[in-house]
């Protein structure tokens, strides 16, 4: 198959030249180049290509040291494994060494080692993944098609290479629902069965690749849907135990749809307002969130421990240090009596606030000391109670609390 056509019809005009430029360079330099992964399965499906992988059977960084000075590239970056960044036309591109990947332990990162491109496909996630385009002059267009991709394509579903590609690299699992999610395919019959199976796997990835994960789901367009799948599939409860099974998990989680809470972190917040509160914690631990979602996990076992009935000192007291964030996300799902004391809080009491100090209480005698803060936290106390008070009020009440101690 050639998708010369393809290429001209689907890739803008600047991602166009900067293809053809490469191809020309690389070719008159003796290697073979190929545009792979996302870049050619996007392109095949017609699907707007955002990133420009290309794969070259040797080290790309000292070729393109040696091209035409006539073509201007800005370099990026270098990194050590035979990969880099750099601009042309204005455009990104990601240029890497064709290579070999083994795997010496599961969730471990792989040895690396220099290849042919064959080699190269044969390391990849999925079938659909493992097509490459050769944008060499002679063979512009020409795709290589080892694994079936092209037929995958047409049957749309995602299939693994090989039976141990989820044990090798778990965090496959959740590239291949984000594929199935964003592209609407189906997971492959074998490739559910492994999925299923190799689940397990997923306890030996370190914190910051799961989460590295989860942000990458939780970046795409149809985040909630991706989301149901990974509970359909069962991986949820993988990641921890704490997870909530159906039907309460999906309760739970449209319940929080409607919140839009503008942060990075937002994909976080709702999945640990979805794990079981005595559990949070130890979630936060395993997947390394850090001190602000640790936090965040606190605050809304807090908020949820508020009893029924509470005085409204005692909301006041229970949520003053409390996040935004956590009383947010909590009025989302809250049953409707912790609801009120929630909107009770944002709405009235959190606004109350004395109108002396410490100065006040000095200037009419009360000696310097932890008194002076007991009793304006008394007055504070009273007031929330009993409605504001005016200054003049307040000094008085501060007397009577004085000449109570
Ligand atoms: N890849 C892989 N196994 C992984 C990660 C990546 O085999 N665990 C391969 C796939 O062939 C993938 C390519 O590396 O196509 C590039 O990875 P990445 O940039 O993460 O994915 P894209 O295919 O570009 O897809 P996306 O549109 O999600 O960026």
């Amino acid at each position: 198959m050639n998708i010369e056509n393809l290429l001209e019809k689907t890739l803008t005009k600047p991602q166009y030249e900067a293809i053809k430029i490469l191809g020309g360079q690389f070719h008159k330099k003796g290697t073979r180049a190929f545009l792979v992964g996302g870049t050619i399965r996007d392109l095949l499906l017609e699907r707007e290509v955002s990133d420009i992988d290309i794969i070259v059977e040797a080290d790309p960084w000292n070729l393109i040291h040696k091209f035409d000075p006539k073509y201007p590239l800005d370099m990026i970056s270098n990194s050590q494994f035979n990969t880099c960044k750099i601009k042309i036309l204005d455009q990104a591109v990601d240029l890497a060494m064709a290579r070999k990947e083994i795997y010496p332990a599961s969730g471990a990162l792989p040895v690396v080692t220099s290849a042919s491109i064959e080699d190269d496909l044969g390391r990849r996630d999925f079938s659909i993944n493992a097509l490459a385009a050769c944008i060499n002059p002679p063979n512009w267009g020409e795709v290589l098609d080892l694994y079936r991709g092209l037929e995958d394509l047409q049957l749309k579903h995602v299939r693994i290479l090989h039976a141990g590609s989820f044990k090798d690299d778990p965090t496959r699992i959740f590239r291949c629902i984000r594929y199935s999610g964003r592209l609407g395919f189906s997971v492959e019959g074998d490739t559910k069965t492994q999925l299923l199976n190799d689940s397990t796997y997923l306890a030996q990835l370190s914190g910051v690749r799961i989460t590295n994960e989860l942000a990458k789901v939780f970046s795409e367009k149809n985040a909630n849907s991706i989301f149901d799948l990974m509970d359909q599939f069962k991986v949820l409860g993988h990641i921890h135990s704490g997870f909530p099974k159906e039907p309460e998990f999906s309760e739970r989680k449209s319940l929080l749809e409607n919140i839009r809470i503008p942060t990075p972190e937002f994909v976080f917040y709702v999945l640990i307002s979805l794990i079981e509160p005595n559990q949070r914690l130890d979630l936060i631990k395993r997947l390394d969130l850090g001190n602000k979602l640790s936090k965040f996990g606190t605050d809304l076992n807090r908020i949820e421990r508020l009893e029924v009935n509470s005085s409204r000192s005692e909301i006041f007291k229970q949520l003053t240090e409390v996040s935004e964030i956590a009383i947010s996300v909590a009025e989302s799902y809250a049953p409707r009596e912790l609801r009120s004391s929630l909107e009770l809080f944002v709405n009235e009491l959190k606004t109350i606030s004395l109108c002396i100090g410490g100065e006040d209480l000095m200037a009419i005698g009360i000696p310097q000391g932890p008194k002076i803060g007991d009793i304006l936290s008394k007055i504070l106390t009273y007031m929330i109670d009993s409605g504001p008070q005016p200054k003049s009020g307040q000094i008085r009440m501060a007397k009577k609390f004085f000449s109570d101690f």
